[in-house]
């Protein structure tokens, strides 16, 4: 063994009256102020928390139930104060406003007199969705999922009712729409006895 290791073996031992060791220092530094203070908040926090949670019986799954409540009582309210009859029927003003709505948008699949093209036609006395204001308004404003888009979004309720009062001055026709019917039409029902 050569001397020089055996020396810096010594070196190296632990000296426990030295402050620092292998090139580390330790004082005896107070405790900074920022980490009590963090250290008193975690406790305070623990307090805080175990009187919500435990005491007052509050939960997050809690909060998030009630919450839903709310926004479904507010929507629950929007459906009810929503129109269930056309305000427009017969108003010409607002069917002349419908009339262009429906031109732009409407006539591409029902085509301008509503008779059908890719949509059914809106004149006949066919119907696969209803046709009380309160049930078209909703085909129009969700769409319908036979290829119908919903147009609440672009359009609105104001445009909808409009383009609906102008759709009922249309004259009815019995003929088919060039598209697929809407509706079969109910088979003439065979006379008994016959
Ligand atoms: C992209 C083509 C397209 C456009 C644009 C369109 N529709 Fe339709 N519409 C359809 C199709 C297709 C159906 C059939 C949906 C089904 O059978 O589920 C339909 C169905 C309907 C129905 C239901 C008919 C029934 O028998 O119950 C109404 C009412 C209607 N459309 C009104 C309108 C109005 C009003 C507009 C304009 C705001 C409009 N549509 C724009 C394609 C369209």
């Amino acid at each position: 063994m050569k001397p020089t290791a055996a020396s810096e073996e010594i070196a190296e031992r632990p000296d426990p009256s030295a402050s620092h060791n292998d090139g580390i220092a330790e004082e005896d530094n107070s405790i900074p102020v920022w980490f009590n203070a963090s250290f008193l908040a975690t406790i305070v926090f623990a307090v805080v928390y175990v009187i919500y949670y435990v005491v007052m019986g509050w939960t997050s799954r809690g909060q998030y139930e009630a919450e839903v409540a709310a926004a479904e009582a507010i929507a629950a309210t929007a459906r009810a104060n929503l129109p269930t009859t056309n305000p427009y029927h017969g108003d010409a003003a607002a069917i002349a406003e419908g009339q262009q709505v429906f031109a732009q948008i409407c006539a591409a699949c029902h085509k301008p007199d509503a008779t059908g093209l890719v949509g059914p036609s809106l004149v006949d006395p066919y119907w696969k969705y209803g046709h009380t204001d309160a049930e078209l308004f909703q085909t129009v404003m969700e769409g319908r999922p036979g290829g119908m888009p919903p147009w609440g979004a672009q359009l609105g309720s104001e445009k909808v009712w409009r383009a609906l009062a102008y759709l009922e001055t249309l004259p009815k026709s019995d003929a088919p729409g060039v598209g697929a019917p809407d509706f079969a039409p109910a088979p003439t029902p065979t006379p008994p006895g016959s």
